[in-house]
């Protein structure tokens, strides 16, 4: 076993770190810090351990993972509408997936705090200016100015509120009338009814309404548990002062959490074993996603997954992985295989958005549905070729109507992106592509 004597909270700061942001004044950044670090924890020990063991129960085949929300979400996001439209469509993709996969579905949103983001250059010039990159609303803003780009680290109290806000709002509604599975209709959009796949997910809710009532029935009580819904949040932990501010110890057990969210993750250009992001990952208590990418080699991932799992537990490690629909079938059998061996414990999901983007001759950064959509039904079929099993899916996608990813039943062509390209970074599916997308992976696992 890997021993943690030598970790803390701020041991990765003796190593190098990929892609943070340069501050101006490390004195304010160091106010922000001791401001940031003596505010409440965003969730709880017991919610972390809690999804712990459910990712276990996703480790053995009895669920399955659904993650899934915007690529970066904008402080301008924390709106009740359009929190109320990603939580909708989150819980319509998991009836679908209940139904269809047998399994329970644990739900997880990119929410509450997804708002920094690795870029491939530390800077970008317009007509001759060069500033730095735009690194999400945590550090910087996206217009070009100086004002604007120079990172700040108010942003991070900005951003710890924003989370803050975003969290209460879905706690709010997990726990009352609209998570209420006895009335999905609350879930509806607006435009669900134009939907070409409205009727197919309409046929489920009523199959699913009525076993409730049978069961109900059957029981003789109202079941109080299936008025509520349980919902997780995650985001990628990129930028580790802030992470690292918001890891606490909590009475009554060891080691320390990272309390910002209950399932942080490693970007794929983050996750060079010797990397600061990897010593930070290893201390905490939390679950822990990892994007697994082309070019990784399987001695690696045996590698990852000691260290990121050193106590070789149930439910602690997410492998995620993101080939590409071209590439899947060459790169994921040699690191199942990998993993297999080593006997280290972890849940592999796919993430079919990230290895398949590409740039239309316009100018606009899409992808096309068939491709992702190829992507996870390969990856259904390899993990079980290997004898292994495909634990979730996760996604870039939102509950609103925009016109991102090109595809789908409606035939989204290249020209019909600019009607409602909203995107600042990575192309999401909208909300009726992603009920499809639900859709489609369960005719796939029925084959
Ligand atoms: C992301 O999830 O938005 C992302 C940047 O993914 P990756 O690290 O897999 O490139
Ligand atoms: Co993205």
């Amino acid at each position: 076993m890997i021993s943690l004597n030598d970790w803390e909270p701020a041991s990765w700061q003796r190593k190098p770190a990929e892609q943070q942001a340069n501050y101006p004044s490390a004195e304010a950044l160091a106010q922000a810090l001791t401001q940031l670090a003596s505010l409440p924890p965003l969730v709880t020990s017991w919610e972390i351990e809690a999804l712990k063991k459910q990712l276990a129960s996703a480790e053995r085949g009895e669920a399955f993972l659904l993650q899934g929300g915007d690529c970066a979400e904008n402080f301008s996001d924390c709106s009740s509408q359009i929190i109320t439209n990603k939580l909708k469509i989150l819980l319509q993709m998991s009836l679908l997936l209940i139904h269809g996969l047998n399994r329970r579905v644990i739900r997880v949103g990119r929410i509450a705090g997804q708002y920094a983001k690795p870029r491939s250059a530390d800077s970008e010039t317009q007509n001759g200016v060069t500033l730095p990159s735009y690194r999400g609303d945590l550090i910087n803003g996206q217009e070009f100015s100086a004002e604007s780009r120079t990172p700040d680290p108010v942003r991070l109290l900005r951003g710890y509120g924003r989370a803050a806000m975003t969290l209460n709002f879905i706690r709010a509604l997990s726990d009352c009338g609209f998570a209420d599975l006895h009335h999905p209709e609350n879930w509806n959009l607006d435009f669900v009814q134009h939907s070409p796949q409205a009727a197919e997910y309409q046929r489920v809710v009523a199959q699913l309404s009525g076993s409730l009532r049978f069961m109900e029935t059957l029981i003789g009580v109202d079941n109080s548990e299936m008025k509520r819904v349980q919902f997780y949040t995650s985001h990628e932990g990129l930028h580790l002062h802030y992470e690292q501010a918001l890891t606490r110890r909590v009475p009554n057990r060891s080691g320390y959490y990272n309390l910002s969210t209950h399932l942080p993750w490693i970007g794929f250009r983050t996750s060079g074993l010797s990397g600061a992001h990897i010593e930070y990952f290893r201390g905490i208590n939390n679950p822990v996603g990892v994007k697994i990418g082309a070019g990784m080699k399987p001695e690696y991932i045996r590698e990852l997954a000691e260290r990121l799992n050193p106590e070789n537990e149930s439910g602690k490690l997410v492998l995620i992985h993101r080939f590409g629909a071209d590439n899947i079938a060459r790169e994921l059998p040699p690191l199942i295989e990998s993993l297999h061996h080593s006997g280290i414990k972890a849940l592999w999901i796919c993430d079919p958005m990230h290895g398949n983007t590409e740039t239309t001759a316009s100018g606009y950064k899409t992808r096309r549905f068939d491709r992702i959509l190829s992507e996870l039904e390969q990856s259904f079929d390899i993990h079980q070729q290997q004898g292994s099993l495909l634990g979730g899916v996760h996604f870039e996608l939102t509950g609103d109507d925009v016109t991102e990813c090109t595809g789908g039943a409606r035939g989204l062509d290249e020209t019909g992106l600019e009607r409602a390209y909203k995107t600042q970074v990575d192309p999401r599916l909208n909300y009726e592509q992603a009920l499809e997308m639900a859709l489609a992976v369960v005719r796939h696992a029925a084959q």
